[in-house]
């Protein structure tokens, strides 16, 4: 029986606990973009900061990677895979089925370390260093700091937790190519000639990646049959990330406030968009994937996916969006047009 660690008992105990911590409190739901709306994102910002030596997990000890690991148990949920209903996957020998699952797993932390890397801390960069009009740096700079050390501790969790599996499963070669969520972004910074366009589509696509990473993490680390050190992995940075998720909304809010009505009106565009490049199943990278690893009918599997994707319309999820635009208190007639293209 895997031993249960000190991190694990600790998870353990505060999912039974009753009350969510301070930090965690959501009182973003509010309309309008007053005063008070404001200032309850600054008192946010100032709550999160002055919690985060308390909570950030980078403070505090980490995964136990001499946890034992068990070949026997998936390193990734099945329904993850974006064809995982395919029948050539069904009927695909376990022990590839099991390698899939391990390149799920390898994939899925690669690409948090491009939304890390590429997305959020050049953000956080962007804020600390003062390039965004408006935006009162001095004032958010440690906050701001803090979330960049966040992000860098989660490079190195899951840096760690994926060179178990590539060195336990004989995937040490695996390399994957670069996610559609990273160049979807670039791409549309590209379009751009000025760097004040190209900074706002930075930060938008910070801001909405930080609002839904938390759900894209908890799907994982609630998965309780799955290798151990993978589970905890992911939670230990699903704690981060639900301080972030809090701590980006109301830093969106103040970024908005502090622009004027042209750089307004482009960053609720810009962000409009995040959240449809976010549910990419990323089937370029499982393609180089599946092929390295010789999956068998690779290429076919693929091939349906991608017929599959192109016959149904990808939808904005409206309702996401409507609540960012509603936290971030972007003015009605702004947000229905965004909505509306
Ligand atoms: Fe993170
Ligand atoms: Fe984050």
């Amino acid at each position: 029986m895997t031993p249960v660690s000190p991190i694990e008992l600790d998870i353990a105990f505060q999912a039974k606990g009753a009350t969510d911590p301070a930090w965690h409190r959501d009182d973003s739901a509010h309309e309008g973009d007053g005063k008070d709306d404001l200032q309850r994102d600054r008192d946010r910002i100032d709550r999160l900061t002055d919690s985060w030596s308390t909570r950030a997990n980078v403070r505090k000890s980490g995964p136990d990677l001499t946890l034992d690991f068990d070949p026997r148990k998936p390193d990734f949920l099945t329904e993850l895979l974006p064809f995982h209903d395919h029948p050539l996957y069904q009927k695909a020998p376990e022990e590839f089925k099991q390698a899939a699952l391990s390149c799920g797993w390898i994939a899925y932390n690669e690409k948090t370390v491009a939304i890390e890397s590429k997305i959020v801390s050049p953000a956080c960069m962007h804020l600390i260093d003062g390039d965004v009009a408006g935006f009162p740096r001095h004032r958010y700079r440690s906050s701001v700091a803090q979330a960049l050390t966040d992000e860098a501790f989660h490079v190195l969790l899951v840096v760690q937790a994926t060179g178990v599996t590539r060195q336990r499963r004989r995937l040490n070669e695996l390399v994957l190519p670069s996610f559609e969520l990273v160049g979807s972004m670039q791409q549309l910074q590209e379009t751009h000639s000025e760097s004040w366009k190209k900074i706002l589509i930075q930060l938008a696509t910070a801001v909405v990646s930080e609002v839904m990473v938390s759900e894209y993490l908890s799907r994982l680390s609630n998965a309780f049959d799955i290798q151990p050190l993978n589970r905890i992995t992911t939670e230990i940075h699903r704690r981060d990330e639900s301080a972030h998720n809090g701590l980006f909304k109301s830093l969106g809010a103040v970024i908005y406030h502090g622009l004027n009505a042209r750089e307004r009106e482009f960053f609720v565009g810009a962000l409009s968009q995040p959240s449809m490049w976010f549910a990419s199943p990323e089937l370029d990278v499982w393609e180089a994937m599946l092929n390295q690893i010789g999956f068998p009918n690779a290429e076919r599997i693929i091939a349906d996916c991608r017929a599959q994707r192109r016959g149904k319309e990808i939808h904005l999820d409206l309702s996401t969006l409507e609540t960012l635009f509603a936290d971030l208190g972007v003015e009605n007639s702004l947000r229905e047009r965004a909505l509306s293209v």
